[in-house]
């Protein structure tokens, strides 16, 4: 069995994707928390994990003044990214490959990672990565699954006539997340966002592992096919 993280099913969502003018509720979200930052012009956004670049789309239409980049492993989406969004600087980094070995290295004022950390099952490796991408009295904003018990979750799934095992619903507790950022001097202070209200999606009949959401106790809850509950938050981390 091989626990290394794998993640190969983004690329046909994404690619298939056209949802750049309906942004999903989390990416409203950080737009608001961005807004409540009062990001000044010249100021700068790194999206990590960026996707084919739906949430930069929904940002450069709304943050007129501040220039706005992203990067993701996959060099189709990138490319669809370019396409879509000219005059955005776009390229394909690794986020888990060690930041010193960067071709770019980004410094930027607002760093932002979306629906990704989850992918990962050192989360601490991650956020250390995006503390180095941002400046100094920079803001950090993660969006994520999390659990309401004190317990973190790693898994892998596959699908019933697949060999291969992927990863892409690691659910972590707040506490831990909270645990680490306390040991790091680099941050000031930090706090949570829920998503009380998660995005009405239907089931996807082709891929059961796609988040639906479903009356659960008289409650719109969204979950996916590995029988887990999907609560997201989003993470705003204020470095020093
Ligand atoms: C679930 S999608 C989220 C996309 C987007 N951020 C959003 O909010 O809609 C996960 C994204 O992470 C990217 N990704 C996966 N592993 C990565 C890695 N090691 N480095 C950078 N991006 C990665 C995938 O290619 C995919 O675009």
């Amino acid at each position: 069995m091989n626990w290394e993280h794998s993640r190969f099913s983004d690329d046909e969502i994404y690619l298939n994707h056209n949802n750049y003018k309906k942004p999903k509720q989390t990416h409203k979200k950080i737009l608001n928390i961005i807004d409540s930052l009062n990001p000044e012009a010249g100021q700068t956004i790194l999206d990590c994990g960026c996707a084919a670049g739906e949430l930069i789309y929904f940002l450069v239409s709304n943050f007129k003044e501040i220039n706005i980049s992203g990067f993701d492993i996959s060099p189709k989406m990138i490319s669809k990214a370019k396409e879509k969004i000219p005059g955005v600087e776009f390229f394909v980094q690794d986020l888990s490959q060690k930041f010193s070995d960067w071709c770019i290295k980004p410094k930027k004022d607002i760093v932002i990672l979306s629906g990704v950390i989850q992918i990962f099952d050192d989360f601490e490796y991650v956020i250390n990565n995006l503390i180095l991408c941002a400046n100094n009295r920079g803001n950090i904003i993660i969006s994520l699954p999390y659990n309401k018990d004190p317990i973190d979750v790693i898994m892998r799934y596959r699908r019933f006539n697949d060999k291969k095992w992927e990863s892409g619903w690691n659910i972590t507790c707040k506490e831990s997340i909270e645990n680490f950022l306390k040991t790091k001097q680099e941050i000031n202070n930090f706090f949570w966002d829920d998503v009380t209200s998660p995005d009405n999606l239907s089931k996807k009949k082709n891929d059961p592992m796609r988040k639906w959401t479903t009356n659960i106790n008289g409650k719109n809850t969204t979950v996916v096919g590995s029988s887990q509950i999907i609560n997201q938050t989003i993470l705003v981390i204020k470095l020093n």
